[in-house]
């Protein structure tokens, strides 16, 4: 039986049949109407969510199959204390495989170790976020054609975005990808993904502070929200949350095939004018992310078409 925890828990052959699936999907969804009939999808939300947990719900729909779940942790047992561990052995009784997210590090993990069914990290505090990263590159390798070759800005919260610290862990195994970090001072990449991930693997790489500076030379910029969620004060959210502002003078900087990503959701961090520009993805990475979904669901499930 295999999970999905982190981007790693697959290979670079097996991601590109993965890609090659969902394209397959995108072209011809009837073919695959039927092929979870009878299988169930719980998600188990301890966190919010509104496109991780609807695009697992709408990819085991797509397939056929159905869902069940909880979307907040109070309305589930875990208000009365139950423990992760407890919860996916019960969880394994009633479904075929589970999405879940929580906001503790290594959760999904826990979960995997006690689970008799397939588990997904739908994202575990400030560590990984998988599915995102799946659904990142879909659309990276659809709007540019390959996957290496580039040079990638990374925008934003890179100290708690774990679409991040996912993205970073995937795209080092292509040839040639260059980042691009850009953050504050008090939000840039931690430690361990810069010396253990870029560094051990000679990754070129540099930081800076201003987002106009890293425009010009970019294929693709991966904008991220401040994680108000995962501050420890107030007032250093408030300082940080409107730090970076993609708008269209600055858009004038960029290449005209650099794309625009953004997991969402959005605060402030791209102006809504942005979004009538042809470079702007981050909606149809949204919709690349049901595809990528199916395409996982299926794997997990041993199911071939
Ligand atoms: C991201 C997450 O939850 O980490 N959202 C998502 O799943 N698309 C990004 C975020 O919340 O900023």
């Amino acid at each position: 039986m295999r999970h999905l925890m982190s981007p790693l828990d697959f290979s670079v052959e097996e991601l590109e049949k993965l890609m090659e699936t969902a394209g397959d999907i995108e072209s011809n969804p009837q073919k695959y109407a039927h092929v979870c009939d009878g299988k169930k999808l719980a998600t188990l939300f301890y966190e919010p969510s509104t496109r991780t947990r609807l695009s697992h719900e709408a990819a085991m729909l797509n397939l056929g199959g159905s869902v069940l779940g909880f979307s907040s942790a109070d309305s589930s047992s875990a208000a009365k204390g139950e423990s992760v561990a407890d919860t996916i052995r019960t969880i394994s009784c009633y479904a075929d495989i589970c999405a879940m997210r929580h906001p503790k590090e290594g959760a999904a993990l826990v979960a995997s170790q006690n689970a008799t069914i397939p588990v997904i990290n739908a994202g575990d505090g400030g560590h990984q976020h998988p599915t995102q990263t799946l659904a990142d590159l879909l659309t990276i390798h659809s709007l540019k054609g390959r996957l290496g070759n580039m040079t990638i800005g990374l925008c934003g919260d890179l100290k708690f975005g774990r679409t991040v610290h996912s993205l970073i862990h995937a795209l080092v195994r292509y040839p040639h990808v260059r980042f691009v970090l850009i953050s504050p001072e008090e939000l840039r990449v931690p430690s361990y993904i810069r010396t253990d991930v870029l560094d051990q693997q000679n990754i070129e790489y540099e930081e800076v502070v201003r987002l106009e500076d890293a425009l010009p030379s970019l294929d693709i910029l991966y904008m991220t929200r401040v994680q108000k969620e995962r501050f420890f004060n107030e007032e250093d959210y408030v300082r940080m949350k409107d730090f970076y502002i993609l708008d269209s003078k600055k858009m004038e900087l960029a290449p005209k095939d650099m794309y625009v990503l953004h997991p969402l959701p959005r605060v402030n961090e791209i102006a809504v004018e942005v979004d009538n520009d042809p470079r702007a993805a981050y909606f149809k990475q949204a919709q690349y992310g049901v595809y990528i979904r199916m395409a996982l669901i299926m794997t997990l499930l041993n199911i071939e078409v």
